[in-house]
């Protein structure tokens, strides 16, 4: 740092306590990087990170510490090569479909029940540029089998866990099914977490997390992230160079601070989901409830084999009988420790109505296709007590 001493007071003011030279110790908490630039003792030097001669940083647009420590984090909890994040998951998805080669005249074949924005995303935006989008059911191999020789897809696209069906995929069957028709398979496993599944080792070549959700953990932070080789990982941050859809070092702090209570959290919220999953089905006023835990999912033996025995998630939804929406309405009015808030994945237990809040887009012809009714109600466990849980569930259920 210059000598300031002989300087004005506001020349003092902008230049003072700035660019202290690193310290010879190292902090245990990775630190957050706010910067927009950096010095280099020579232009040369610069000019040499520029052409990635030599390691550095230059612009957030580009890359930043704090965030390359995120992506350095999600990478080795996926036993990944590498990671690019992203300002939300969708800015996530979307980069991902690009990187596997979707552009006009190209087309895609992805699971019908995916999350409303996905789906908006795939069926207004993408079709809207010239793009050919078939929505399957990815529980039914020969109907993906045959689509995707129909539609010679460069993505096929399903998510580990559904939203908000909780429908598991058959990572290797769909890899195998991809790999051998050119395409690339997308697994968007927000859901599922690494904590239960390395989409990318059964075969996945590009996985997406919204690290929204469980990465971070504590309802506080938009984040995305895409997990992949490294030969992907250049190009998708070559394209956000040009893009711009970063994350931001104070956002990728708080998320690797929230990975480091992942498997805490996950292994708490699997365990008492899988208690109000089997207590819900109990229930007189309850008509069904989808959870892969549950022994009577159609995909449970796969979840066993998938998760390892794991755990099934945090997440779950179940149907009311005969419930409208002003009926499912009252029910999470009258709840007081399960919030009604349009998120999941965090340390608070969190309802919400899928028709008209994550699948709103969506139109009643297509919501009734994915099979979400209009009773039906969307559970992310929190880390609270399960008793607790229980009995706010059943306090509401008993008013309506
Ligand atoms: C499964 C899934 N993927 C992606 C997203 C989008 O993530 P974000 O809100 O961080 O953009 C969500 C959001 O709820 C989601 O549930």
């Amino acid at each position: 740092m210059n000598d300031l001493s002989q300087k004005s007071f506001q020349t003092r003011a902008v230049h003072a306590g700035e660019r202290v030279p690193p310290a010879d110790y190292t902090p245990v908490a990775s630190p957050i990087w706010p910067t927009v630039g950096y010095l280099y003792e020579s232009m040369d030097d610069l000019d040499a990170v520029f052409a990635h001669t030599r390691p550095g940083q230059v612009y957030l647009r580009y890359s930043n510490p704090t965030v390359e420590a995120f992506e350095a984090a999600v990478a080795s909890l996926e036993g990944a090569q590498a990671a690019q994040a992203y300002g939300s998951g969708m800015a996530a998805i979307h980069a991902a479909f690009l990187a596997a080669g979707v552009k006009a005249g190209t087309s895609v074949v992805a699971a019908l029940d995916v999350y409303g924005a996905t789906y908006t995303l795939l069926n207004s935006l993408f079709t809207g540029m010239g793009v050919q989008v078939r929505m399957v059911d990815v529980s039914n191999q020969a109907e993906v089998e045959s689509a995707v020789k129909e539609m010679n897809p460069c993505a096929l696209f399903a998510e580990s866990i559904s939203n908000p069906l909780l429908k598991v995929a058959d990572i290797p069957a769909l890899a195998e099914i991809a790999h051998r028709h050119g395409a690339s398979l997308l697994v968007d496993s927000t859901f599922a977490s690494p904590y239960l599944i390395n989409p990318g080792a059964l075969g996945a070549d590009f996985v997406i997390h919204s690290a929204t959700k469980y990465l971070s953990g504590h309802g506080d932070v938009l984040a995305g992230v895409v997990v992949t080789s490294q030969e992907n990982k250049n190009r998708l941050f070559e394209t956000n160079k040009l893009v711009g859809a970063v994350l931001g070092p104070f956002e990728a702090w708080l998320a690797l601070r929230g990975l480091k209570t992942l498997p805490l959290r996950m292994k708490q919220q699997c365990q008492s989901a899988l208690q109000v999953a089997g207590w819900l089905q109990t229930r007189p006023g309850v008509k069904k409830v989808n959870y892969p835990g549950l022994p009577d999912h159609p995909q449970h033996a796969l979840a066993d084999r998938l998760f390892e025995n794991k755990g099934y998630g945090g997440v779950l939804s179940f149907e009311i009988d005969g419930a409208d929406k002003s009926k499912v309405y009252r029910f999470m009015e009258s709840l007081t420790i399960c919030l009604p808030a349009t998120t999941l994945g965090d340390i608070y237990s969190l309802v919400l109505h899928p028709a008209t809040s994550s699948h709103r887009s969506l139109t009643d012809e297509e919501r009734a296709r994915v099979g979400i009714s209009d009773g039906l109600v969307r559970l992310s466990v929190g880390i609270e007590s399960v008793d607790d849980i229980l009995a706010d569930l059943g306090s509401a259920l008993a008013k309506i």
